[in-house]
């Protein structure tokens, strides 16, 4: 029987790619989502998984539940996990719980916890709490995966990344720009330390991504303990160098205008990407290139991302 694996906000960017991967590795995945950031399909669905259903012809098993709501936690435990003792997490974790960088490029023993933003350390948070535990019980495994940018979207342009409202992150934006739905873009300063003075980010085809949490499930079966690694490619690339890349991507012009930095930013960020490598096997093999024109593929099929109404 296929092993289960449990997915929490399985229905959003990262957890939608990462449920079609885990089908295709021969995985049966359970999803469970609140919709915060999703759109419903037809039936109790949501569409993003609608479509992976679509693109793989197997089932998703899906329930709409918030993680923090116990109660359904511990039933959904129940009903499909019948061994109680699973005691082995992946961890959606972020290259924003190293802080401003103090060396480039970022690897795993880099320290942690100067973060410059609310989300990063609540990451930073829960990975330490999760250090603690496998320290004080041998019997958890867990592999934190350090996110660096994921962009781009699955080769098929059927699902992709659907932020609600203003985009906040660099590439749906610009994408948005590219179709037509938002004017120009906004670039965060043009004064950093960098070569063009714009912010340098080390982006990862959100494929890629998604088959590094195939590579951890399979390390955690080495009753491996906690170990950390960065999911990145190990190259930077400006706002200037991604918004050229676009625009070769899509043909299409893309405005900018230079606008003051924004709080919390750093200037460059980007991985050493060398021990998952080494202990996981795995390496981003999908260049710029790729990540853009697949962004722009779900762009132009999905205008107006999940939603039907233009
Ligand atoms: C942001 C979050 C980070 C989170 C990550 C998830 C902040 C401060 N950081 O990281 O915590 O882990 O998203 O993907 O919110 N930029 C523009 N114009 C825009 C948007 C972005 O110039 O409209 C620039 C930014 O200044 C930055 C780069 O583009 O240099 C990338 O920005 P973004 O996509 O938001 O990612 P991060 O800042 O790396």
């Amino acid at each position: 029987m296929a092993e289960k694996v449990l997915v929490t906000g399985g229905a959003g960017y990262i957890g939608s790619h990462t449920v079609l991967e885990l089908l295709e590795a021969g995985y049966s995945p359970v999803v469970i989502d609140n919709f915060h950031n999703a759109i419903r399909g037809g039936g109790s669905m949501p569409e993003s998984l609608r479509r992976v259903q679509e693109l793989t012809g197997r089932s998703v098993e899906f329930e709409e539940m918030d993680i923090l709501d116990q109660a359904a936690l511990q039933c959904l435990f129940k009903k499909i996990m019948k061994a109680h003792g699973v005691k082995n997490l992946v961890f959606s974790s972020s290259a924003t719980v190293y802080g401003n960088p103090q060396y480039l490029p970022l690897d795993e023993a880099h320290p942690t916890g100067g973060c410059t933003n609310p989300y990063g350390k609540s990451k930073f948070f829960i990975e330490e709490m999760i250090r603690d535990l496998c320290q004080a019980d041998k019997a958890w495994n867990a592999v934190l995966l350090r996110y660096f940018n994921p962009i781009g979207a699955h080769a098929s342009g059927c699902i992709g990344e659907d932020p609600q409202g203003i985009p906040n992150n660099l590439m749906p934006y610009v994408s948005q720009v590219a179709i037509g739905r938002r004017e120009a873009l906004n670039v965060f300063g043009n004064d950093y330390d960098t070569e063009d003075g714009t912010g340098v980010r080390d982006y990862i085809h959100v494929v890629d991504l998604a088959k590094g949490h195939i590579a951890a499930l399979r390390k955690l079966k080495e009753q491996c303990g906690c170990r950390i690694y960065n999911l990145g490619t190990g190259t930077g690339y400006s706002v200037l160098q991604m918004v050229r890349a676009m625009e070769k991507a899509s043909g299409k012009k893309i405005p900018y205008k230079v606008v003051a930095r924004r709080e919390g930013d750093v200037a460059a960020c980007y991985a050493n990407p060398s021990l998952a490598l080494k202990e996981l096997g795995w390496t981003a093999a999908l260049g710029l290139d790729r990540m853009c024109e697949d962004l722009w593929r779900w762009q132009k099929q999905n205008p107006s991302g999940f939603s039907t109404q233009a």
